[in-house]
């Protein structure tokens, strides 16, 4: 029976964890033995005696490392941890891979088959397994609460006999994943919501969640949405225009949240420091984008910068936040992706042709295999 080994996470302060005693029964009833190292789910509140109830192997970390047919992360593996594989294992979790070089040398060094789940195709049959999704949906909920956290003030309307209180502006840049769930978040607590982006598609999604779209609705704007869904990088002359109506837009918000993504590419420059500056003291500013470079001028990952009066709140990990849940969705689409190693009949046979393992594989017979890495 193939061995799925669980580890601590060892990076960044990392509080999620890659299984769940809820997802240990899932593997189990599918084949799998599931060895999960002592301590592993503390950090998301998930006991070790759940996790042995449910049918793991509680062990210590070496232990855990030389049983793994498979190791599933939520981050990349350790130094450490790669020693202690099997050179024939294979491993599973957010590789990182187009910023962690490291790690992928490390892993291609050792032999090892390694998947990053953040190449798993947005095709049909891969919804469940969908890691950008569920913790982006999670990171964009989050966003409000901390920007409504940082706020001096509240976000819906209040008529009291005291006077009423006007409701807040809150401005999502980026309408993807992350941004939609901010919109409905910030809608629900009750604040008065634009968003923009630079996908025409987007614009309905907007709109049916109850918010105003803005954007620069230009021939560029029409083909701003690749095959795959996602945002092209912008011309200079489409972000210049870009850049004059959100001037003319931010100065009147109290919140913004952004969450501008470009796969592969460095988080596009969305607010500028002048438009910063342009923001009432007191304002918040919430940069989801902060560790892929960051949207907004001066914001820093994990940290919240104060300048003129307008915070600009870069925490890194926004899903670690609310790692129970974040975990308990994360384990979902790994114990989903885990189901593609194993044959219809229960055996243990990862078949690498198959369309989403074969598009999620990173490293594999001691090299970096995936074509986007190949530079
Ligand atoms: N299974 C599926 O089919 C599936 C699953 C999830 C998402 N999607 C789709 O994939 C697309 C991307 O979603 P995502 O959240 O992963 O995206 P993402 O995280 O890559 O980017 C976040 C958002 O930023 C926007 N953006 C990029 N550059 C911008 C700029 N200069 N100005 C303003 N906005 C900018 C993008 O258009 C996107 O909406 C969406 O259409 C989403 O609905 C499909």
């Amino acid at each position: 029976m193939a061995v799925i080994a669980v580890t601590k996470e060892r990076r960044d302060g990392e509080t999620r964890v890659a299984t769940t005693p809820d997802t240990v029964k899932k593997l189990i009833a599918a084949g799998f033995a599931v060895a999960v190292e002592t301590g592993a789910g503390e950090a998301s509140s998930y006991p070790d005696a759940d996790y042995a109830a449910a049918g793991a192997e509680l062990c210590g970390l070496d232990a855990a490392l030389a049983k793994a047919d498979i190791l599933f992360k939520v981050r990349g593996p350790t130094p450490e941890e790669i020693a202690g594989l099997k050179a024939e294992a294979i491993v599973v979790g957010m590789l990182n891979p187009h910023q962690d070089k490291t790690t992928l040398q490390a892993l291609a060094a050792k032999g090892v088959s390694a998947f990053s789940m953040e190449f798993v195709p947005r095709i049909t049959r891969a919804q469940v397994m969908d890691v950008l999704s569920s913790q982006a949906n999670l990171a964009g909920y989050r966003a409000v609460l901390e920007g409504a956290n940082a706020y001096g003030k509240v976000l819906p309307m209040m008529m009291t006999a005291a006077g009423t209180v006007a409701a807040a502006k809150v401005f999502v840049m980026g309408a993807g994943v992350a941004g939609l769930q901010a919109i409905a978040t910030a809608r629900r607590l009750g604040a008065v919501v634009t968003a923009t982006d630079v996908r025409p598609a987007a614009k309905e999604q907007v709109e049916s969640l109850g918010a105003k779209f803005i954007a620069v609705e230009d021939e560029e704007f029409k083909a701003a949405e690749t095959a795959a869904g996602y945002a092209k990088e912008m011309s200079a002359e489409y972000q210049a225009k870009q850049a004059a109506l959100v001037s003319e837009h931010i100065r009147k918000q109290d919140i913004v949240i952004t969450t501008a993504l470009i796969p592969g590419r460095p988080a596009p420059r969305l607010v500028s420091a002048t438009q910063v500056a342009s923001m009432r003291p007191g304002s918040v500013i919430v940069d989801l984008a902060v560790e892929q470079g960051g949207n907004v001028e001066g914001a820093v990952a994990g940290q919240v910068v104060e300048t003129g009066g307008v915070k600009i709140v870069g925490y890194a990990n926004l899903p670690g936040r609310i790692a129970a849940d974040a975990s308990a969705l994360y384990a979902r689409n790994l114990a989903a992706f885990g189901g593609l190693f194993l044959t219809k009949d229960g055996a243990f046979a990862p078949d690498f042709e198959d369309e989403i393992l074969k598009a999620a594989l990173v490293t594999r017979g001691g090299a970096v295999v995936h074509p986007a890495l190949a530079s």
